[in-house]
This record gives C-alpha cells, sequence and structure tokens, in this order.
C-alpha cells in the first residue's frame, strides 16, 4: 500500500531548479514505461516550467526517453487557439513536443477554442476514453505551478472549479484581459502517483511559506492538492524558498 508523501526540495538557481524538474520527468517516465508501458502526463502553463521544458526539448534529455510511450495532456488551458501567444499548447510544443518523436496521437490537447464548457466536456470525454478508470485517472505524473494568489492549474481561491468533486474537468469563466479557462479537478490532481508543483522567484516566497510550511494551506487551490497515496514533491530555487525552515537542498554535484 502506497503512503502519500511531501517532499519540499531547494535549489540554488532556476536553472538548478529546472534540471532538478527534468530529471524527475525522466525518471518518473523510465519508471511508469518499465512499470505499464506507457507514461501518462499533465503540463501546466506559466512562465517557471518555460526552461524544464526547453530542457526536455534538449540533447541532453530528449534522447533519454521513450517518447513513443509519452502520453501528453495538460492540467488547463486558455480558451484560445492553439497558435495563441498564450496557449499553453503552444508554449510545450514550442518548447519541447515539436522537437521530440511524439507520436501526434499522444497530443490529448484541450480544445479552448471551442469555449470553456464545451472544451471541458470534449476533455472531460478524452480522458474518460484514453484511462478507462473510473471515477478519475491515475496520472503518473502531474507539473503544476503556484500563483501569487494560491492558484494552480486554472484553480483559483473562490471560483466554483476548486468544488468540483465529480467531474476531471471544469469550465473557469475569467475576467479580460484574462481568458476563460478548463482546468483539471482537484480529485484528479489526488489521483495522481506524483505531482512536482514548480515555483521561483521571490514573488512566489510568501505564498509558498504559506502553504508548504505555516498559516492555513487550505486557503489556497495550491494547499489543497494533496496525492491521496501518490508523492507530491514541492521543487524551489532559493529565492520562492525563502524563509522557509522546512525542505533539504540537494549537496552540490
Ligand atoms: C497557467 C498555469 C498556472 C501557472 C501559475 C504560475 O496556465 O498559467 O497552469 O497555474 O502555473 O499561474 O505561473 P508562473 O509560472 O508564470 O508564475
Amino acid at each position: 500500500m502506497r503512503s502519500s508523501k511531501v517532499r519540499v526540495t531547494i535549489y540554488r538557481d532556476p536553472d538548478t531548479l529546472a534540471h532538478a524538474a527534468a530529471d524527475l520527468f525522466r525518471a518518473a517516465a523510465a519508471s511508469a514505461t518499465a512499470r505499464a508501458d506507457r507514461f501518462t502526463v499533465a503540463l501546466s502553463g506559466g512562465t517557471t516550467p518555460g526552461r524544464f521544458y526547453s530542457l526536455l526539448g534538449s540533447a541532453a534529455y530528449a534522447g533519454e526517453i521513450d517518447w513513443s510511450k509519452v502520453q501528453v495532456f495538460w492540467t488547463d488551458e486558455r480558451c484560445v487557439p492553439p497558435d495563441h501567444h498564450e496557449s499553453n499548447y503552444k508554449l510545450a510544443s514550442f518548447s519541447f513536443l515539436s522537437k521530440v518523436p511524439l507520436p501526434f496521437k499522444n497530443i490529448h490537447r484541450i480544445r479552448g477554442e471551442e469555449g470553456p464548457e464545451r472544451a471541458a466536456h470534449m476533455y472531460a470525454i478524452d480522458i474518460r476514453a484514453f484511462f478507462q478508470q473510473d471515477p478519475f485517472p491515475e496520472f503518473d505524473l502531474i507539473v503544476l505551478g503556484v500563483g501569487r494568489d494560491g492558484h494552480t492549474a486554472s484553480l483559483f481561491p473562490g471560483d466554483a472549479a476548486v468544488d468540483e468533486r465529480v467531474r476531471p474537468a471544469a469550465a473557469v469563466r475569467r475576467q479580460p484581459p484574462d481568458h476563460d479557462r478548463v482546468t483539471l479537478t482537484l480529485p484528479v490532481l489526488a489521483q495522481a502517483r506524483e505531482v512536482v508543483v514548480l515555483a521561483s522567484g521571490r514573488s512566489k516566497a510568501s505564498v509558498v511559506r504559506e502553504i508548504v510550511e505555516d498559516g492555513n494551506p487550505k486557503a489556497y487551490p495550491a494547499g489543497l492538492v494533496r496525492p491521496a497515496y501518490g508523492t507530491l514533491h514541492w521543487l524551489l530555487d532559493e529565492e520562492a524558498a525563502g524563509g522557509l525552515s522546512v525542505g533539504t537542498r540537494p549537496k552540490p554535484e
């Protein structure tokens, strides 16, 4: 019986953090492929994972992953076309998906251009058809970031999607200049074998401390992410970890 674990690791700078995330992705892919002959991963957007995603498409990592076994999903998406500069699909596609031999059929894009409700419904159908697991899919790895307000994926404080406990994906209405969105829901995040939350920069230090160490994590959607029996990794750089008394620092190589 697996038990839930939370690991907080602090890296000296954003580049070391990105390499740690790429190493974790590579290890999770190898483990899942050996165990189940596939690796299911859901990717976030935002700025933090950009360097990590670029590493996955680089010579240092691309050849170390059996991309034919990788099934790529998203944790959330904006309701914009896939070529829009704010599309999370475009971020991943530009950063690494277009550079690795991943079969097109292994890309499970959230069709945000259909509008939030229809896109969420279509995504839920795709998830259920692929995983054939009820009531919720078990992703091998879910990659998350955290906003300064404590949101994660597109689960924003006070939004109804945070309380969704039946559907695997939900529509999120946002005010301009933001876009409506689609997000995986908390039961899916809880079902994952591994969840990694990436946080970088001084602007995240306060919310990270509130969630990881003190305060009331339940005030923030990112604080509600607790794998039922998987492992939750918080990968931080020193700035985002400012003031934390918990967490380990890997020995410099
Ligand atoms: C998105 C992400 C979102 C992101 C946070 C942090 O679609 O934007 O899924 O949840 O992880 O907003 O974003 P930064 O990495 O840019 O700080």
